[in-house]
C-alpha cells in the first residue's frame, strides 16, 4: 500500500504520482458525471474530482457521501490551474470510514449553537486556525524563555489561599479541608527564584468571576514570569521583549493563518517592537478626562475605560504606578510616593486593553504583613510566602500573560472565548 500524504504535501511538482489521502468531506459538488470532494486534515484542504470513466465504484461512493463524512481516498495527482492551489487528485478509490447523513453545524448556525456543539465546532478550519496561532504562540515564547535563560517549573492547582483577592475563588472539598483552584501560580514561582532565580510556568488559572464580558474566562492559560534581581522597569524590558517576539515569531510562523483573520491589517502586530510606550497612571486618568470619561484619580480602569485608552495608541504599551489601593497586596510599595505601587499593565491596542498585569514585589518582611492586614486578611494564612521574605530576601518582579487574551488581539477576535479549546464561562462547562 502507498504510504498516506497531507492535503499541504500534494503539490502541482507531484504531477502524475499516485497518492493517499485521509481525512473528512469538507465541500461537495456534482458537475456533469463529475463530483468534485473537498477533503480536509489538520494541514488544510485539497480538491479531489471523482469521474464515472475513472471508476464507477468509487464515483458512486462520492455521490452518496454526506459532508464531514471520515474517509481515505486515493489517486493521481494532477497540476490544473482551475484547481484551487493549482492541484487536484484525480480519485480512483474511496474508502469510507464513517458516513455522516447529516452534519448539525450549518452555514447560518449562530455563536450561541456553535458553543453548545463545540466539540464538533472544531472540525471548523477556522477554529483550527486559531489553535494553530495559540500553539505557534506557545513555541514561540518557549524558543525565547529558552534562548534566555529561563527555568521552566510545574507549580500546584489545588492551592489554599488567594493571590487575586478571595471574591473570586473556586473552592472545593480537599478531604476535610477546603482548598481552591489556582488564580495565579506567581506565589509558587516566588518561592521558586530563590534557586532557578529565572522562573516561568503555563497553567490554567481560575477565577469565579460573574462577569459576562468579552475578556473573561473562568479558567484561562497563564503564562507567567518570575525573576530575582529584577525591578519593575527590569521587568517590562523582559515583558516587552517576550511579547515582541511571540508576535513576530508567529506572523513568520503563521503568517497565512494571521491573514485569514486580519487579512493585511497586520499594522499594530508589526508594530509591536521594543520599545513599547509607556505612561503612567497619572497620564491616563488626565488623557481619559479630557476625553470626557467619567473617572477620577484612585480608581480602577475598566474594559470601558482601558478601550477608550488604547485610541491612542498603534501598538500594545504600559500603563504604570497604580494607586495601591486598587492593586493586590504583594506588590511593592513605590518609594517615591506612598500611594502608588511599582506596577504596571501591558495593554493590547484596537480596544484590546490588558493582556498583562506585572509588578515589582514587596521584598520586606515587615510592610508585607503590613499589606496583608489592610487588606482585611490573615498574616497567619501566608506563613510560608512570609518566609520568603525572611530566609534571604531579595528584590524580585514578575508578571502574568493571559495567553487567550493575546491571542484574541493577535487574530482580532471579538472574544476571548474563541482563542480556547473547550471555553469555561459562568454560563457554560459543557461540553
Ligand atoms: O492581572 P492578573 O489578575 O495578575 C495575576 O494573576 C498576577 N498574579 C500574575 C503575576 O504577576 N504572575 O492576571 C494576569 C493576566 C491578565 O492581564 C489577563 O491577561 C489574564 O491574566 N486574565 C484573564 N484572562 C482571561 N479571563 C480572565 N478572567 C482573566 N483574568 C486575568
Amino acid at each position: 500500500m502507498i504510504d498516506k500524504v497531507y492535503c499541504v504535501d500534494v503539490i502541482p511538482e507531484m504531477e502524475g504520482k499516485r497518492v493517499r489521502l485521509a481525512g473528512w468531506v469538507y465541500r461537495k459538488r456534482e458537475v456533469g458525471r463529475k463530483v468534485f470532494i473537498v477533503l480536509r486534515d489538520s494541514t488544510g484542504i485539497i480538491q479531489t474530482v471523482f469521474k464515472k470513466e475513472l471508476s464507477k465504484e468509487a464515483y458512486t461512493k462520492a455521490k452518496k457521501i454526506g459532508i464531514e463524512s471520515s474517509v481515505i481516498i486515493e489517486g493521481i495527482v494532477k497540476a490544473d490551474p482551475r484547481a484551487p492551489d493549482g492541484v487536484e487528485v484525480q480519485a480512483d478509490r474511496m474508502e469510507v470510514i464513517q458516513n455522516v447523513d447529516f452534519f448539525p453545524i450549518t452555514k447560518d448556525a449562530s455563536e450561541e449553537f456553535l458553543l453548545d456543539v463545540r466539540h464538533l465546532h472544531l472540525h471548523s478550519l477556522k477554529v483550527a486556525t486559531i489553535l494553530k496561532v495559540k500553539g505557534a504562540m506557545m513555541q514561540a515564547a518557549r524558543e525565547w524563555l529558552l534562548q534566555n535563560g529561563w527555568y521552566e517549573v510545574f507549580p500546584p492547582i489545588l492551592v489554599t489561599g488567594a493571590v487575586e483577592g478571595g471574591a473570586t475563588l473556586f473552592k472545593l472539598k480537599y478531604f476535610d479541608k477546603t482548598a481552591y483552584l489556582s488564580q495565579s501560580a506567581q506565589l509558587y514561582l516566588e518561592a521558586a527564584i530563590f534557586s532557578l532565580e529565572k522562573v516561568w510556568s503555563l497553567t490554567p488559572s481560575f477565577r469565579a468571576e460573574k462577569s459576562r464580558t468579552r475578556r473573561h474566562l473562568t479558567e484561562f492559560w497563564h503564562l507567567e514570569l518570575e525573576a530575582a534581581w529584577m525591578n519593575l522597569w527590569d521587568i517590562l524590558k523582559v515583558e516587552e521583549e517576550l511579547v515582541s517576539y511571540m508576535v513576530q515569531r508567529t506572523l513568520e510562523l503563521r503568517k497565512k493563518e494571521v491573514e485569514l483573520y486580519r487579512r493585511d491589517d497586520i499594522k499594530t502586530l508589526k508594530n509591536a517592537i521594543p520599545p513599547f510606550p509607556r505612561i503612567s497612571y497619572d497620564e491616563a486618568i488626565d488623557v481619559l478626562q479630557g476625553k470626557g470619561v467619567q473617572i477620577e484619580w484612585g480608581e480602577d480602569m475598566g474594559a470601558d475605560e482601558e478601550r477608550v485608552l488604547t485610541q491612542e495608541f498603534e501598538a500594545p504599551f504600559f500603563v504604570y504606578g497604580y494607586p495601591k489601593h486598587i492593586k493586590a497586596f504583594y506588590m511593592k510599595e513605590d518609594p517615591s510616593d506612598s500611594r502608588k505601587v511599582l506596577a504596571a499593565d501591558m495593554l493590547a491596542p484596537e480596544g484590546y486593553g490588558e493582556i498583562i498585569g506585572g509588578s515589582q514585589r514587596e521584598d520586606s518582611y515587615e510592610k508585607l504583613v503590613e499589606r496583608i492586614k489592610e487588606e482585611g486578611m490573615k498574616p497567619e494564612d501566608y506563613g510560608w510566602y512570609l518566609d520568603l521574605r525572611r530566609y534571604g530576601s531579595v528584590p524580585h518582579s514578575g508578571f502574568g500573560l493571559g495567553l487567550e487574551r493575546l491571542v484574541a488581539w493577535v487574530l482580532k477576535l471579538d472574544h476571548v472565548r474563541w482563542a480556547t479549546l473547550f471555553p469555561r464561562t459562568p454560563s457554560r462547562l459543557y461540553p
